[in-house]
């Protein structure tokens, strides 16, 4: 297993970025030819990652004094960094989806009391094991995202593409970094692979249940025809693929390593995309931290 040599190499910079402005032209059904789950979808997506981002970086915090590897203490300062980032910006485009109709702050609100509620009853490890179980959903899911054009076009309004794009070239980055922290504290199998099954069930149950109460909340779902044609776009779309649940299941395998599924070129090949000499996202960019 390459493991360690490719986490020694793992950069994990903080890019301070700025959406505000470029999200507040985002139409209503912005997802390609206005789909509607499709917008519903993004827009739960984006609604819990701030409070879940902000529950990721806890969980890790909490071990930091315990990690002696200096490179994995450097990526862990990456790791914080980067979702700290993530949570404000996504905060910014949620803002935008309640000015269009969406239920996002209600939902910003159901996520923070459900995760403090989780943190007062479950131990430290627990917590940390969610979190790099839920790193696993966010890094297949910004696998697919960087890797399937398809996948991309469905985004439909640049800005919000953009956006998407550039968390997903993040979650690549650090993906492994709360995964070897578990590791690196004692964290066992065990319960990294049941919090896994726990979650995996918790995490479609939950989004399933968001979308429905969301899409139920706008007028276009009542349009006669208008939920039954985007519900089979979505359904032949790469979302729903065997694939992809077969790789989110790879996560229960007893030697499981983030790293074993190399994604270095396709992070090559997207930061110098979106932040390299032409980079597409230069003009979002604030400050470019190491
Ligand atoms: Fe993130
Ligand atoms: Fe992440």
């Amino acid at each position: 297993m390459t493991t360690q040599a490719t986490s020694t190499q793992r950069k994990v910079p903080t890019r301070r970025m700025s959406f505000e402005e470029s999200l507040q032209t985002v139409p209503r059904h912005f997802a390609a030819d206005g789909d509607l789950i499709l917008s519903h979808l993004a827009a739960s997506l984006s609604a819990v990652f701030p409070d879940g981002e902000d529950f990721f970086v806890r969980s890790v915090r909490h071990y930091r004094d315990q990690i002696t590897d200096p490179e994995l203490k450097r990526q862990v300062a990456g790791f914080i960094g980067q979702e700290a980032m993530h949570g404000r910006e996504h905060r910014a485009f949620n803002d935008r989806l309640a000015e269009l109709g969406y239920p996002t702050k209600r939902f910003e609100s159901f996520t923070k009391r459900g995760l403090a509620i989780r943190e007062r009853l479950a131990p430290p490890v627990a917590n940390l094991a969610a979190t790099a179980a839920l790193e696993h959903f966010t890094a297949t899911l910004a696998e697919l995202v960087l890797s399937n054009q398809e996948v991309r076009d469905l985004f439909g309004n640049d800005e919000v593409r953009n956006l998407f794009l550039w968390h997903a070239l993040e979650e690549s980055e650090h993906k492994a970094v709360a995964f070897d922290v578990y590791k690196a504290v004692g964290g066992s199998e065990r319960t990294r692979v049941w919090t896994m099954k726990a979650l995996r069930f918790g995490f479609v149950v939950g989004m399933t249940f968001q979308i429905a109460v969301s899409l139920l909340l706008d007028r276009k779902t009542y349009k006669p025809g208008a939920l039954r044609r985007s519900w089979r776009k979505v359904r032949r779309s790469p979302l729903l693929s065997k694939e992809l649940w077969a790789q989110l299941k790879d996560y229960d395998r007893h030697d499981f390593h983030p790293d074993d599924r190399d994604t270095n070129a396709l992070v090559t090949e997207w930061r110098e995309k979106l932040f390299g000499e032409q980079g597409t996202l230069n003009d979002k960019l604030v400050t470019k931290a190491a």
